[in-house]
């Protein structure tokens, strides 16, 4: 890769300012925030561990939700500081603000291999306007060495992520960063035929970018999800109550046209799990092999793929030799909507095939499915995940020193 790593700087005795992506997933327990998943710290972990193997004092900055450039208490990275302290299994430093004068005490109290934890960059407006000033006050705590592993936030050009490089001499990759590029980027460049797509989600419009830029490379895209009741409706079958995009049916169109062109094989639902009500315990019926003459009546709505369709994806998975998939193909969420979802996780963990997913719904599926360690990568990022397989540069990338 042409950015440096983590390897090429010098660390010891340095204190080195590390962004890392810390915006887990919370829930109120009596009172407290507890993290309902912490994959995305564990992600982090070799970074965090080879620093303070190599004698770094390591200060991490993060974001947490959205608090919009003030402090909010919900909003405080204060309980994942403690998370990360039984995680490494050494004291964790909180400093209550990521800039000023009481930070700039706690960071020169550091000594060799001690961890900070500053409070959420995003309780200043600076983090979000990549506002220099502010950046350059980031940058102060460190000794002019930077590391990003915040893959999952690389795509927003913020302050601790873009900025930030500006005022320091060397920016490299963190072990989890370099991961993420080598699957959704170096992987998926030249990935081994057949090479699948399986693309779910709720808009089409939410994916366009994505479906152009993996027509270039995919020998088959499956379409599911909502996303797919607007494909099936511009291919005049009427699907009942489901949600489609009317506005998006020409987009449809040209997408489907664009695959022929492109000699890609974009493959559709042709039947499908109906729903009277999106709620657990709904009447739910199987609409049998879907047509322009035989289609959803009014009153149902498309939730899932139907067997028909899980046999179709089966197979198709079955020959592949990459996967990709993004976007789960029902509301998983309800387990009586959830068997398309769970009959795709376990064809990729049966398959032999590189599998990569790329971020999501479709992460929280293969982990719900006790599924994950049998995949070859799980990204970590969503929106990120999604702006690089579109080929978009990302910011927190580019920004980085080159080799
Ligand atoms: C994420 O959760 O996808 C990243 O942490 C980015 O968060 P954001 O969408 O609030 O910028």
């Amino acid at each position: 890769m042409s950015k440096l790593g983590l390897r090429d700087l010098e660390v010891r005795g340095r204190r080195v300012l590390v962004r890392v992506d810390f915006n887990v997933p919370t829930e109120e327990r009596e009172g407290a925030i507890c993290i309902t998943d912490d994959t995305r710290m564990r992600e982090s972990l070799p970074t965090i561990k080879y620093l303070r193997d190599h004698g770094a004092k390591t200060i991490l900055m993060a974001h947490f939700g959205r608090p919009k450039g003030k402090p909010v208490e919900k909003y405080s990275l204060r309980p994942v500081g403690v998370a990360l302290h039984d995680l490494i299994g050494h004291p964790v430093v909180f400093s209550h603000d990521c800039i000023g004068a009481d930070a700039e005490k706690i960071v020169s109290h550091m000594q060799d291999g001690d961890v900070v934890l500053l409070e959420n960059v995003r309780f200043h407006a600076g983090e979000e306007a990549n506002d220099p000033v502010f950046a350059e006050e980031l940058a102060k705590l460190g000794d002019g060495v930077y590391v990003n592993d915040a893959f999952g936030a690389a795509h927003r050009a913020h302050a601790s992520i873009a900025g930030i490089t500006k005022f320091i001499r060397q920016s490299a990759m963190g072990f989890l960063m370099e991961k993420e590029l080598k699957y959704l980027q170096e992987e998926l460049a030249h990935p081994a035929a057949p090479f699948l797509v399986v693309l779910g989600g709720g808009k089409v419009s939410d994916k366009i970018g994505v479906i152009k830029a993996l027509m270039e490379k995919a020998d088959t895209i499956l379409i599911c999800g909502a996303m797919a009741n607007t494909f099936l409706e511009a291919e005049g079958i009427h699907m009942g109550s489901s949600r489609v995009e009317r506005d998006k049916l020409g987009l449809a169109r040209e997408l489907v046209e664009l695959a022929k062109q492109k000699n890609v094989r974009l493959l559709l639902p042709i039947d499908v799990l109906g729903a009277e009500e999106i709620k657990p315990g709904a009447a739910t019926r199987h609409s049998g092999r879907i047509s322009p003459d035989y289609n959803i009546p009014d009153g149902w709505q498309a939730v899932d793929i139907g067997p028909l369709t899980i046999a179709l994806f089966r197979s198709e998975i079955a020959r592949a030799k990459t996967i990709l998939w993004n976007g789960p193909p029902g509301i998983f969420e309800i387990q009586e909507f959830s068997a398309g979802t769970e009959a795709i996780a376990e064809a990729l963990a049966e398959s032999n095939a590189t599998t990569i997913i790329g971020g999501g719904d479709s992460v929280t599926a293969v982990k719900q499915a006790g599924l994950a360690d049998k995949m070859t990568f799980i990204s970590t990022g969503g929106g990120a995940s999604l702006e690089l397989i579109e080929g978009k540069e990302l910011p927190g990338v580019a920004a980085l020193t080159e080799r």
